[in-house]
């Protein structure tokens, strides 16, 4: 079984309150960054695309701007909704917006772009609904030799689970968005993104999150046992005995021409 992205939202969904007390926090940071270099100025219209439990939605309120933040998965939304009260909601697939062309000046994205099949198309609806002169911020995981599925690589052979190995670099994610429309586009990288996990049981909960814990779901308890086990036995920790898997971001960001 390929893990990475099987499932997508629906495995989001099913998984959101495990989401929240693992990646979320992982991925504030993260948001931040995307949210700084996203220059927002007063009174733009925001939308953050798969916003899930709504961070970098959040980050985004303020000055008299409007935030909308978007997800196909109802349970993140439930969550969103519950944490970041002041912004719009809206549950719609990323790939088709049901938004009008130009209607938005900022789409910011955390992580989500690279649930999509073809990412240059997504990229490229995402443009649709920017106004020319707006702008696009977003991470993706990378660059793939510092993601979870290198650490836990070995553990994932021996159980037959295939993670899944095409995390852009930065040269062809960038390469993406120029295919797609997008102009004056920049990238970074930050290998030190990781999630931290405070002992087994949060370890436990990051399993279940998104497409993970469908590659166990129908394996007896004990396997499923030995396998968070060998996981967390193949995991570095800090001094304090967090687990500590690396993730890493990749940022792009870049602009429609007027
Ligand atoms: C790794 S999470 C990132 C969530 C959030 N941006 C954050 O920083 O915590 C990816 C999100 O993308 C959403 N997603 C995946 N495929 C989607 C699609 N086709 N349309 C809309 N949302 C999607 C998932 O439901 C999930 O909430």
């Amino acid at each position: 079984m390929t893990l990475q992205r099987s499932g997508g939202a629906a495995a989001f969904s099913a998984s959101a309150e495990a989401y929240a007390a693992t990646m979320a926090p992982a991925l504030r940071p993260v948001a931040r960054e995307v949210i700084r270099r996203a220059e927002l100025r007063a009174g733009e219209t925001v939308l953050d695309i798969g916003t899930g439990t709504g961070t970098a939605a959040g980050l985004a309120t303020g000055d008299g701007r409007r935030v909308v933040g978007l997800d196909a998965a109802a349970g993140m939304l439930q969550i969103a909704r519950r944490e970041v009260p002041e912004v719009e909601f809206v549950e719609a697939d990323f790939t088709d917006l049901p938004l009008a062309d130009g209607s938005i000046q900022v789409v910011v994205a955390v992580h989500a772009l690279l649930f999509a099949d073809d990412c240059v198309a997504t990229l490229a609806e995402w443009r649709r609904v920017v106004a020319p002169g707006g702008r696009i911020s977003l991470s993706v995981p990378g660059p793939g030799t510092v993601v979870p599925a290198v650490v836990l690589h070995g553990v994932y052979d021996r159980y037959d689970i295939t993670w899944g190995d095409d995390y852009p670099t930065e040269g062809e994610l960038a390469g993406w968005a120029e295919a797609a429309g997008w102009e004056g586009i920049q990238t970074a990288a930050d290998p030190t993104i990781a999630i931290s996990l405070a002992d087994a049981d949060q370890f436990r909960s990051w399993l279940r999150v998104g497409s993970r814990g469908r590659a166990s779901a129908d394996w007896s308890a004990e396997r499923r046992a030995q396998f968070a086990l060998d996981l967390m036995n193949a995991t570095p920790r800090t001094a304090d005995g967090a687990y500590r898997l690396p993730f890493g971001a990749l940022y792009l960001s870049g602009r429609r021409s007027l």
